[in-house]
């Protein structure tokens, strides 16, 4: 990263309504940037706050019966409780009602007049309320509802200052030509560049028919004028430094980034650079818009009851595993679905079977073998290839993290997991031990052991408490030093003994929130077989050699797909070292995905007669419990050769 100092800002919250995802994902993004920035050494401000002022606000407070500031500060008060809950790690909480925001507000009015960007006139036209925002007649649908959110358009005929935001388009588009990353995802800037295109008015930026908002600077003596709320709201990013009143932190504008959703774009990459140029600072690096979030693929709203508290989430799953699952669900900039179900397999698969069952087989192999010692100096003897691998991949990281290529990152930080794993499963250390080949096997857990301890480093900023567990285990500490030596320099991790911790993601198997358990299955009525006599718990009991008339093998799934137009099924081709690997079609896809099954060990009945499943032949049967809870596929505990006998 080329600059020093590193400016990151979340928008700042309306005080009309608690916090749900849609925000958290906000924060989050911008504190795992934070986080990181700091990690790396770079000199870091994260700002935070709450934009409290405008007409929505005054109405807000107006029906439950409080004055706008006692409304903002119990509103402003919550978000900022959650933010310390969540642990963010802001410099920063700005509130638009604090005073020296007001005045670097007025501030920052008088220069754009003396720069000669306000006019005062009078404004007609529509207003939404909800979005704060005017729009000419052309844009309304039905000559008369909000394109952003709907809602019906007040007529607004008041006098009014305008900004000369049409004497910028020109300077807009050249700013955007040369700095093709100031918006991302670059889809977003497309739409931005079309829309400056189109023309841009001129923008009233004054109210007068209410009150809550930042007053006109006294000089100009025009009492009944209050700010438009976004003049005064996007102002913060530069009142939080000190604009205009104690300028001590002033060095660290511009922005590196403002993180935002989609819908406020058009504020940030339009009205903001505009306001900027009027008071000749430099523009922020990159704006970032993400998606939309819904809730089981529909919009969250108060009304639909569906809005989905962040904190009950985080309670329920675990901070970390709430910060990994948004970060990692969707691509920035595309819209988003919560569902428990997705966040459960994100847990169970990503992080329980590729992240802490690596763990867990290290803690186990090298207990076992080695009394807890683990030595990484012939790792790079034995393992050279693999070590080569993981440091592609780390390398790749920081680039996608300012680009906000943030499931990149996360999907690139896997890939050294997927090495470990694959390592164990090829060079399997208990052969190697058999073998005697006991530096082999010490190098193999080094290896495991300087995988983890990278990995643990870079998903620091996204999941802190856990990279902090991981690192524990392994004998080290996050910090600018751990990065140093592990991600720069690419040192190996220095002799350790392994610590014992916990397993960090237990097994999810039913939704944890809202949701009754679901019923057991009706028992699978069988005949009892003629010859069987029946136990004292009235269970038909069988010989030895009847049991081993079913022949149950271990083997791994080597293909998983989904089966078109099943909500259960899955099909699984199952390598059981024959000729040819089994087809089963498996009614586990509620609890498994095809992708979190892939390169993983089953154990399959092998001498069933084939049936037939929404036509589709199954060769086999997969071994599973199922309770109230939910089902667990049964496996062997530790890598099985394909083919293994079970009995
Ligand atoms: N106060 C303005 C921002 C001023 S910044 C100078 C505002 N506030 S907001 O509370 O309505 O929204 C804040 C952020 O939350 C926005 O970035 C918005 O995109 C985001 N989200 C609100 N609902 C959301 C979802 N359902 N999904 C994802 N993010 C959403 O706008």
């Amino acid at each position: 990263m080329s600059c020093k100092k590193v400016y990151i800002t979340t928008p700042i919250y309306y005080v009309n309504d608690i916090a749900h995802i849609g925000h958290a994902y906000t924060t989050i993004i911008a504190d795992m940037l934070a986080r990181y920035s700091r990690m790396v050494g770079l000199d870091t401000f994260f700002l935070t706050g709450t934009d409290e002022h405008g007409q929505k606000i005054e109405h807000s407070a107006l029906a439950k019966g409080k004055t706008p500031q006692e409304y903002a500060d119990e509103i402003s008060l919550s978000f900022k409780n959650l933010w310390d809950d969540f642990d963010i790690s802001y410099d920063k909480f700005i509130r638009t009602t604090d005073e020296a925001h007001k005045i670097g507000v007025q501030k920052a009015f008088i220069k754009m007049m003396e720069h000669g960007d306000i006019y005062k006139d009078v404004y007609k036209g529509h207003y939404c309320i909800s979005c704060e925002t005017f729009f000419p007649k052309s844009q309304l649908v039905d000559d008369e509802f909000c394109p952003e959110c709907g809602r019906a358009t007040i007529i607004v005929e008041e006098e009014s200052y305008f900004f000369r935001l049409s004497k910028y388009q020109d300077k807009l588009l050249a700013w955007y030509a040369e700095n093709p990353n100031s918006i991302l995802p670059k889809s977003k800037r497309n739409e931005v560049i079309r829309f400056v295109e189109g023309g841009l008015e001129d923008l009233s930026i004054t109210r007068t028919s209410f009150d809550w908002g930042v007053k006109l600077p006294s000089e100009l003596n025009d009492p009944k004028h209050v700010m438009y709320v976004w003049l005064d709201a996007l102002m913060n990013y530069l009142t939080a430094l000190g604009y205009g009143t104690d300028e001590k932190n002033i060095g660290y504008w511009p922005a590196r980034v403002h993180l935002i959703g989609k819908d406020i774009l058009r504020f940030h990459a339009i009205y903001w650079p505009a306001f900027l140029m009027s008071l000749e600072l430099p523009l922020p690096k990159h704006i970032a818009a993400h998606g939309w979030w819904t809730k089981d693929g529909v919009k969250m709203s108060k009304s639909k009851g569906n809005v989905v508290n962040p904190k009950e989430v985080a309670d329920a799953y675990g901070l970390d595993n709430f910060r990994y699952f948004m970060l990692r669900e969707v691509p920035f900039g595309g819209d988003g679905d919560f569902s428990q179900k997705a966040l459960i397999d994100r847990i169970n698969s990503d992080l329980g079977n590729d992240l802490g069952n690596l763990l867990n087989r290290l803690i186990g192999m090298s207990e076992k073998y080695f009394d807890g010692t683990v030595e990484c100096d012939r790792v790079a003897q034995y393992y050279q290839d693999e070590l080569n691998e993981v440091d592609a991949s780390l390398d790749k990281l920081e680039p996608l993290l300012f680009e906000m290529q943030i499931h990149r990152y996360l999907e690139e930080l896997w890939r050294p997991l997927s090495v470990a794993n694959k390592a164990i499963d090829k060079y399997q250390p208990w052969t190697l031990m058999k073998e005697s080949k006991e530096d082999e096997a010490m190098a193999l857990n080094g290896l495991i052991a300087a995988i983890l301890a990278k990995v643990a480093v870079m998903l620091a900023p996204v999941m802190p408490e856990t990279a902090q567990k991981i690192a524990l285990a392994l004998g080290f500490t996050i910090s600018y030093d751990s990065w140093n030596s592990l991600i720069v320099s690419k040192e190996l991790p220095k002799p350790f003994k392994i610590t014992k911790i916990p397993p960090l993601f237990p097994r999810i198997e039913e939704p944890l929130l809202g949701h009754p358990p679901s019923e057991p299955e009706e028992p699978v009525k069988t005949e009892k077989p003629k010859s069987s006599k029946e136990s004292e718990t009235g269970i038909a009991l069988i010989g030895i050699d009847q049991f081993f008339q079913t022949s149950i093998k271990v083997g791994t799934v080597i293909k998983a797909e989904e089966v078109e137009g099943s909500k259960k099924l899955l099909l699984l081709q199952v390598d059981i070292a024959e000729e040819a690997p089994r087809q089963v079609v498996a009614g586990i896809k509620e609890w498994y995905s095809a992708e979190s099954m892939l390169g993983t060990q089953v154990c399959i009945v092998a001498n069933l007669k084939p049936a037939k499943l929404m036509g589709i032949t199954s060769e086999g049967m997969i071994l599973a419990a199922r309770d109230a809870h939910g089902l667990s596929l049964i496996r062997p505990e530790s890598h099985k050769v394909n083919g293994t006998k079970i009995g």
